[in-house]
């Protein structure tokens, strides 16, 4: 595509960019088990305005406009309040979960380079339910992920394997709460006092729990202390754009004092532009998401959060009870909130064929696939969307079932598993090709029906599957050649 030599009217655009989202999911529907979290008209309407108040505003640092570095201060103290932080809590607003996790990371990277500074080589204990994100700010940051088994019922963390894997070298232990895979907290309490015995940071990743679990606890449901009340939480990231219900690019870092949080601050005035001071990853962005998420949490405040999550968790509980009836399904653990995974009792129900038959019918629900402690299962988060849809949701479950039950050959599917295996023994170019065949992928583009490209990318190495991944998505975006 190329710049319009003349500009375009209005209607055209609007109708372009409404064009454009044919094929994207209905987040409106309810029937989307994940990546949207509806706070329903009203509160959008909030957001939308709070958004549109602040988008041109620039966050490039926080000295330009006092109104962003106000409503950043009251965010973090809110959050820092409903954990349970006291007035030392300092922290910041970031563009998501992702962005949180990598400065927790980098923070104790360089405060290790300061106070541990016989450290060449800085380890970081990552029990293996711990989100991606941890991986990529290995990457990013050159740390060495240390990776701890988890309960293989609970899918909760280890202390005990986590307080074998301390060396002195560790930099930082991660406890999640919860989990993203299976909805499970891990037991931050045991973890905190081998972080604490050990002297090492330990950053709770409460992307998704955060606000949703503390109102579970104000509504009396059972949840371990998994906030600043665990005494050796160093760090907890919190994410507004999701179970806080802001718009995205919502999240917060928080750290137990400043004398901690300091080590995520960039400084810079080594060039002949203007002075840089920078508390997160970006300069230049837009206040927008940040007045809408203020906006949202007062708008809602402890009454509203409470409701949703209350409709939500009794919607939760229906579905998870109903999954437990279908035969052949099984619920992943003990969940904990209000997202949870599932798998079959046997072979005979082929995951990934009954996320496709679920998306025929409008649903989507996220394949994940199988690892060391996890056997290949479909993922559900439930938010306030799709409370009104908890019976629609089974009955469709239970018929795509059913219907694979009565239809589902297991040999074509261990033959297939079988195909891929031999062909990932020597992924030469031939080979590579058939196996792009063989997921039925033509072009850059992907099938409508992602069984296939799914079983292929779970019985291959991780190795091969990142990296076919990556070429997947390099080859994606790129020019369409179109005017
Ligand atoms: C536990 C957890 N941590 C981190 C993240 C990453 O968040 P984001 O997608 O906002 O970058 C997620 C996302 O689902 C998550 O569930």
């Amino acid at each position: 595509m190329k710049i319009p030599e003349k500009g375009i009217k209005k209607e055209e655009i609007f109708q372009a960019l409404e064009s454009y989202k044919v094929k994207d999911l209905d987040w409106r529907s309810g029937k989307v088990m994940g990546y949207v979290y509806d706070p329903g008209k009203e509160a959008e309407a909030v957001i939308n305005k709070a958004y549109t108040m602040y988008l041109a505003e620039n966050g490039l640092d926080p000295l330009t406009y006092p109104s962003l570095l106000r409503l950043e201060t009251e965010l973090v103290e809110m959050a820092a309040n409903l954990l349970h932080g006291d007035n030392d809590v300092a922290g910041n607003f970031t563009s998501g979960g992702t962005e949180s996790l990598l400065l927790a990371v980098k923070t104790a990277r360089d405060m290790a380079r300061e106070v541990k500074p016989h450290i060449k080589y800085p380890e970081m204990i990552l029990p293996l339910t711990a989100h991606a994100s941890f991986y990529k700010a290995a990457h990013y940051f050159d740390i060495k992920p240390v990776v701890t088994s988890v309960d293989k019922v609970s899918f909760r963390a280890d202390a005990a394997a986590i307080k074998e894997a301390v060396t002195d070298n560790t930099i930082l232990i991660v406890g999640s709460a919860p989990s993203y895979a299976h909805g499970v907290i891990d037991p931050i309490q045991e973890i905190g006092e081998v972080a604490l015995e050990n002297n090492i940071l330990f950053h709770v990743d409460s992307c998704v729990g955060g606000i949703h679990l503390s109102y579970m606890r104000k509504l009396g449901y059972d949840i371990p202390d998994f906030d600043f009340r665990v005494p050796g939480v160093t760090s907890i990231s919190v994410d507004l754009h999701k179970y806080g219900y802001a718009a995205k690019g919502a999240s917060l870092i928080l750290y137990r004092n400043k004398d901690i949080r300091k080590y995520q601050m960039f400084a810079c005035s080594r060039w002949p532009g203007y002075t840089v001071i920078n508390p997160t990853v970006t300069s230049s962005k837009t206040g927008g998401p940040l007045a809408a998420a203020w906006a949202v949490v007062r708008y809602l405040g402890d009454e509203g959060y409470m409701t949703i999550v209350k409709e939500v968790m009794e919607a939760t509980k229906i579905v998870i009870d109903g999954v437990k009836k279908i035969e052949g399904l099984r619920v992943l653990g003990e969940p904990d909130m209000c997202m949870f995974s599932f798998t079959s009792t046997s072979d005979k129900i082929n995951m990934y064929r009954l996320a496709d038959d679920m998306k025929s019918k409008g649903w989507y629900i996220q394949p994940q696939f199988e690892q060391q402690c996890s056997p290949e299962n479909l993922h559900i988060s439930l938010n306030r969307s799709s409370v009104p849809r908890s019976q629609d949701l089974l009955k469709a479950l239970e018929e795509c079932v059913q219907n694979i039950r009565e239809s589902e050959d297991e040999e074509d599917d261990l033959n297939f598993r079988a195909e891929v295996k031999k062909l990932s023994g020597n992924l030469d170019d031939e080979a590579f090709f058939k196996l792009v065949t063989l997921a039925g992928i033509t072009g850059n583009e992907l099938p409508e029906k992602m069984e296939k490209v799914n079983q292929i990318l779970d019985v291959l190495p991780d190795d091969i599957t990142e990296s076919l991944l990556v070429e997947f998505l390099n080859n994606l975006m790129v020019s369409s050649g179109g005017d």
